[in-house]
């Protein structure tokens, strides 16, 4: 088993006829895609999502722990309702689950490297190494420019003497658990892949300039920046699309369940189903909610521009959050950079008369549609 980062942005690979899945087990909801490469293009398949809440018994919308039988039900479930006919690809593994730290290591060849690594992230990670499954994936230097990572070189010409590995740790037991739901849904899983960097390959385009991308999921918000194909920083709070809807329902009286309806039909856009009052009480609810969020997404964007000397020059949204009616225009007040909601099937080719739906449920479907679109290119 392997799970993988790199060549984010290599094309899709070599012709195929076989069909693929990309797989996201988020912690309010599953998601599952069904990929086909045809001459070099995507092709979208079928694609479902499944509420894990209704599993144990809580609204949709919850973010749940559920026992991997459980999560393997609602695989299955979700498969027979999209009609999924492939059974291999790949699966995500939440970032909350991963170790990811930049260590800096001298230059050494590829076999010393590999007896380096486990050593030196003893001093990265808080568990004992046999414990987890390491991965890591050198960040190439930039030539003729200063190290991005080590401020210290920018006194001293840089020479070839260290270099920057991204290391990646997953505890055993995270991936045994998947092992195990794979097993019970009749699931063959390839490879495992940390969700920052499936999000980061359907969100972006080619690009060098230094990117945000923003994943606003249920229980948590996770923010990576891309640099050049390298995920250099990456963030995980603990706000989310289910506190929004917590705050709501607090505001306004409502059951979690009615204000997960209204949220997601509505959002910040008045309805004529409410009075003006309680219109305003909505929206400044949500904005108090997601004023909180941006607020970290510059707090982010401020330490990066410090830190490396650069500035961030856009904001993708992905995550089911980024599909609140109405997000862009405070989303682009708040941010100081501009702001593009993630679409991530735009990528894929679909038939036309799909095209608003898949625009309108896409940033919720960016790791799903990530984890795909590199198990097509590896054919
Ligand atoms: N149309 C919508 N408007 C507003 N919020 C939405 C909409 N659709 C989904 N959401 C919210 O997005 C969140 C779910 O997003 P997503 O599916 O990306 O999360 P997840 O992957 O299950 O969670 P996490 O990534 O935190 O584990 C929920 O809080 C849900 O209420
Ligand atoms: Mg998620």
């Amino acid at each position: 088993m392997k799970f993988s980062f790199g060549d984010i942005f290599k094309g899709i690979g070599k012709r195929s006829e076989a069909s693929v899945l990309g797989i996201d087990i988020g912690s309010s909801s599953a998601k599952i895609i069904q990929l086909r490469a045809s001459r070099g293009a995507a092709i979208l398949e079928t694609y479902g999502e499944i509420a894990l809440g209704p599993y144990a018994n809580q609204p949709v919308g919850k973010a749940v722990k559920l026992p991997p039988e459980k999560i393997a039900e609602a695989m299955k479930d979700v498969m027979r309702e999209a009609n999924v006919t492939a059974r291999g690809g790949g699966l995500s593994i939440p970032f909350s689950s991963s170790l990811v730290s930049v260590l800096s290591v001298p230059s050494v060849n590829p076999e010393q490297l590999k007896r380096m690594i486990p050593i030196e992230a003893r001093k990265y990670i808080p568990v004992p190494v046999s414990e987890v499954t390491l991965d890591w994936f050198i960040i190439p230097r930039d030539e003729g420019e200063k190290s991005a990572f080590d401020e210290l070189n920018k006194e001293t010409p840089v020479q070839a003497k260290s270099q920057e590995v991204l290391l990646v740790a997953i505890h055993n037991e995270v991936l045994n658990s998947y092992k195990t739901i794979a097993e019970d849904a009749g699931l063959s899983i390839e490879f495992y892949e940390i969700e920052i960097f499936s999000a980061v390959r359907s969100s972006l385009g080619h690009g060098i300039a230094p990117i945000l991308v923003v994943d606003l999921g249920a229980s948590t918000t996770k923010m990576y920046v891309v640099e050049k194909g390298v995920v250099r920083v990456s963030h995980l709070i603990s706000i989310g699309g289910q506190q929004m809807t917590e705050h709501l329902a607090r505001s306004l009286g409502w059951e979690f369940d009615k204000a997960e309806r209204v949220k997601r039909e509505h959002g910040l856009v008045a309805s004529t189903a409410f009075g003006p009052d309680e219109n305003d009480r909505i929206q400044s609810s949500i904005l108090s909610t997601l004023g909180r969020v941006f607020s970290e997404v510059n707090r982010v964007l401020l330490s990066y521009g410090q830190r490396y000397n650069k500035n961030v020059s856009r904001v993708v949204l992905a995550g089911g959050g980024a599909s609140l009616p109405g997000i862009s225009d405070p989303a682009h007040r708040a941010l100081s950079a501009e702001v593009e909601i993630a679409d991530p099937f735009s990528r894929t080719e679909a038939p036309a008369f799909l095209e608003e739906v898949l625009r309108q449920i896409g940033p919720g479907f960016a790791v799903a549609v990530g984890v795909a679109m590199r198990k097509l290119k590896n054919r």
